[in-house]
């Protein structure tokens, strides 16, 4: 078994992780960057949690950046038991899988080449017919097994090439890929549209959020994401960006990705985005984030669904917004309404009131009158925006009923939020 993996950023290797003695806890887990590195032009530190530094690493604070990077829930469980590792082996799965990471990490033993799968097929279609499209939590990810591509989140998805005809490829072991494809949710049917339907919206109205379309592969809806962490080279090759979520740069495991579990809440997010000085766009950006969570209803905006961008020189930025799920539409007996991070003390994304408002204003160091004209003027953006872009989900495949049932609850909570802020004394 490997206890010593290598770590390398933007093709360069970077340091080791490794992991000492028979039980595998998190305070047996280390890092430590490369002499060479540290010493070489312009290095980049893996995390604002772990600065660039000669001594090493040792504890949770590495356990927790890292074991970010790895699937969670239901898919984790069958990847994990398709490689035969056990359940609760953070290091082992990293060592199988961290491959291609999220952004420009890449995990593996010293001196093994990548894995090449045995066939050389990489039609995505193909191989979901071969395999069964729908063979059940996790199916997805491990299209193409053995796999070397981790990616976060508890919903089944898989990194892929979209060609420009349409056709969708897993990428061989030497390229990049450009997509994230998420088959429709077995345990919330129809999650795909009212996903499809939140992203749409917040660029609809302006946001900075990732570009997706609602597919059908292998007979299966799916949501197409095109990946923010790529740009193109001069040369037109796909180039990675950087990218950590808010639980991996404030220090927190996945596992606290919900305040109420203990992770982290609005006021560690806003201070970081200041403490680091990413400008106005990036303190704007996550105050849009919050409000237009809070209008579409959705519940679920944890702190694994927020992420820094940072390029090869260093430089970080707020990450397009992406995962936004009005999980309102969803029924309460199977999902929360408590905000997945505090606003005020409400109990309910659908009934935040204006003191709310005003109360996580001051805690996270926004001035509450800008907070409800921002809110008041998404809200109106929002609305005008909200009967087009429903339209158009369903022309690209979204189910009728569904997406009219998500755009009335959509547009009745947005209004009652709005007559909140505008008319408080109406409760
Ligand atoms: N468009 C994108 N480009 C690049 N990386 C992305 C993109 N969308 C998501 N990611 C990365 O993949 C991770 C998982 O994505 P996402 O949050 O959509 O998955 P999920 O399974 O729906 O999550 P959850 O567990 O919150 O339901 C994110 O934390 C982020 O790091
Ligand atoms: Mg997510």
């Amino acid at each position: 078994m490997n206890d010593r993996l290598e770590v390398e950023l933007f093709d360069r290797p970077v340091g080791e992780l490794a992991i000492s003695g028979p039980l595998r806890s998190p305070e047996d887990w280390t890092f430590a960057y490369r002499e060479d590195y540290l010493a070489s032009d312009t290095p980049v530190a893996l995390s604002v949690s772990l600065p660039l530094r000669a001594a090493p690493y040792a504890g949770a604070s590495v356990r927790n950046w890292f074991c970010n990077l790895l699937p969670e829930g239901a898919v984790r469980e069958a990847v994990s038991a398709r490689l035969r590792i056990p359940d609760r082996d953070d290091f082992a799965l990293l060592a199988a899988i961290g491959g291609e990471c999220a952004g420009a990490v890449s995990i593996r033993a010293p001196d093994t080449a990548p894995i090449q799968r045995q066939d050389e097929e990489t039609d995505l279609e193909t191989l979901l017919y071969l395999q069964g499209s729908d063979a059940g939590e996790g199916s997805w990810a491990l299209v193409g097994t053995p796999l070397r591509l981790s990616l976060a989140g508890a919903q089944d998805k898989i990194a892929v090439i979209a060609e420009p005809g349409g056709r969708l490829c897993l990428p061989r072991s030497d390229e990049s890929s450009t997509h994230i494809l998420k088959p429709d949710s077995r345990r919330f049917r129809g999650l795909r549209d009212l996903e499809a339907l939140g992203l749409a919206l917040a660029r609809a109205i302006g946001l900075d959020a990732a570009h997706a379309r609602p597919v059908e592969v292998a007979n299966h809806p799916a949501l197409l994401i095109e990946r923010y962490d790529r740009t193109s080279g001069a040369d037109g090759a796909t180039l990675r960006l950087h990218q950590e979520d808010f639980c991996q740069a404030l220090g927190y495991p996945g596992e606290l990705k919900y305040e109420g579990q203990g992770g982290p809440g609005l006021v560690a997010c806003s201070q970081l985005v200041r403490r680091l000085g990413l400008g106005p766009v990036a303190v704007q950006g996550l105050l849009d984030w919050v409000v237009f969570n809070a209008l579409i209803g959705n519940a679920d905006a944890h702190a694994k669904n927020l992420a820094l961008l940072c390029d090869h020189k260093g430089r970080r930025r707020l990450a397009p917004l992406y995962d936004l799920v009005p999980t309102l539409v969803l029924p309460e007996s199977l999902i929360d309404r408590a905000p997945a991070l505090r606003i005020g003390t409400t109990q309910r994304i659908d009934d935040i009131s204006a003191d709310d408002w005003r109360m996580f204003a001051r805690q996270t160091g926004y001035a509450p009158r800008f907070v409800l004209g921002r809110i008041a003027e998404l809200a109106d953006s929002l609305l005008a925006h909200l009967p087009s872009v429903g339209a158009d989900i369903v022309t690209h495949g979204g189910n009728e009923t569904r997406v009219q049932h998500a755009t009335d609850i959509i547009m009745n909570n947005a209004l009652r939020m709005l007559g909140k802020i505008t008319h408080p004394g109406r409760g």
